[in-house]
């Protein structure tokens, strides 16, 4: 088990594979190379690594060329040229016999229309694959049972497929995919057939079961939605390229294009973007036995700040001082900070991860910036009032803009 390393991957489809390469090196894009060749462009110079354990999503509008990149994984497709490393070894350059090996045991797939055979039992779906391998019935029997244990399904081993419901029948392809025991899990649209409800819980289940088997899945979806909730890394690819690779909040936060944000702009920001994102690092602060009122002063106005965040010799957080009572103070020698210090600490600091759209109650309470502290206390930020609301406005203002650009809103 390994990471897998995708380098310089192209998929051309059509005659005239090495013009097209070579035009599209020159900068042209998909549309002009179907002009001038004839080919389509499937895939153009894909390189990214994916990471043993997590789920990484590939997401991009319909025709972008996901299921083409997903199908250079075992090889359904024969890339024009690159290469997929998994274990050392280039698995574009596998001889048949290994090429069966790696479909029938080291990546298996799961289709959004499920692929099953209807009219074979539950059980005998999920030990297809076995079959395959060559296991013996009882042996085959006991796995899928397991299998089908986990995705849910314990009762239902010896009903007909064909009779269960489309979410039913999709948790029948992943203990199928599942049965054999892969490295890696192919999803292309896994869910995008179910009903909205149905498909919530596939993904709700896809993350649990995934802390339970810690396979490494590539996912496909052209719903933001859907990649954000399952993704540890996204890659957003168009026309055949990757566009941006990075984590939902990368992505959410630094869109690396307009093709992008029009994804981004449709997604409720709030529970994604955390506090990590939107604070200062590193900020001004004011050591609890070492700084007085005037060095807090110094500080606040250099930084333009009204207030800052106190800490002790090793850095951790312990309250906020005030510019009006340092000012106050100004002038009394002997001053011990503590007794000036805003000490309310459940509401003035926040964990990195803690979502902006939980911030923004605490803040309407709360005349102090926030201080963004690790498990140990110790100070990493501090969060501003207008981060926060101007994270929280921003989606309304595109919806705004969005509806200003459609004319149905005079300003
Ligand atoms: N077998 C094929 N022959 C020719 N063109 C293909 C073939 N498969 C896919 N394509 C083209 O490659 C592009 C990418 O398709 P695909 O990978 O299916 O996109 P997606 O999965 O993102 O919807 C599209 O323009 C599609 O028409
Ligand atoms: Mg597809």
């Amino acid at each position: 088990m390994s990471d897998i390393q995708v380098k310089k991957l192209n998929v051309i489809f059509g005659k005239r594979k090495k013009e097209a390469l070579k035009l599209l090196e020159q900068g042209l894009d998909k549309a002009e190379i179907l002009n001038k060749t004839g080919c389509t462009v499937g895939v153009y110079d894909v390189n990214l690594e994916v990471k043993q354990g997590e789920i990484f999503v590939v997401m991009g509008l319909s025709g972008s060329g996901k299921s083409t990149l997903l199908r250079c994984f075992n090889r359904l497709i024969s890339p024009t040229s690159g290469s997929i490393i998994m274990n050392g070894t280039d698995i574009l350059k596998a001889n048949d016999q290994e090429l069966r090996q790696i479909r029938r045991k080291n990546m298996t797939m799961v289709f959004q229309h499920f692929g099953l055979l209807p009219h074979r039992t539950v059980s005998s779906n999920v030990a297809f694959g076995l079959e395959i391998q060559g296991l013996d019935e009882q042996e085959r029997i006991k796995i899928a049972y397991k299998t089908i244990e986990t995705v849910g399904l314990k009762g239902y081993e010896e009903q007909m497929t064909g009779q269960l419901s489309g979410g039913m029948q999709q948790r029948v392809g992943l203990a199928r995919a599942l049965a054999t025991d892969p490295d890696v899990l192919l999803m292309d649209e896994a869910f995008s057939a179910l009903d909205p409800l149905i498909r919530t819980n596939m993904q709700d289940e896809l993350i649990q079961l995934q802390s339970k088997v810690k396979k490494t899945i590539l996912f496909i979806t052209h719903d933001l939605d859907e990649a954000l909730k399952l993704g540890d890394r996204i890659a957003i690819m168009k026309d055949g390229k990757i566009v941006q690779i990075g984590t939902p909040e990368e992505i959410l936060t630094n869109p690396a294009d307009d093709y992008v944000k029009a994804f981004v702009e449709n997604v409720d920001r709030g529970d994604i973007v955390t506090a990590r994102s939107i604070m200062f690092e590193n900020p001004a602060s004011i050591r609890i036995d070492h700084d007085g009122p005037k060095v807090a002063l110094r500080k606040m106005r250099k930084v333009g700040v009204t207030s800052l965040p106190v800490v002790d010799n090793d850095n951790r957080f312990l309250g906020f001082v005030k510019d009006e009572e340092m000012a106050a103070l100004e002038h009394k020698g002997d001053v011990k900070m503590s007794e000036y210090m805003h000490a309310k600490k459940e509401v003035m600091a926040v964990e990195p991860e803690t979502p902006v759209a939980e911030l923004l109650p605490l803040f309407l309470d709360n005349i102090y910036n926030m201080a963004v502290v690790d498990k140990d206390k110790r100070l990493l930020g501090v969060v501003v009032h207008s981060s926060v609301i101007g994270e929280m406005i921003r989606k309304d203002q595109q919806e705004v803009v969005k509806i200003k650009e459609e004319g149905g809103l005079v300003l």
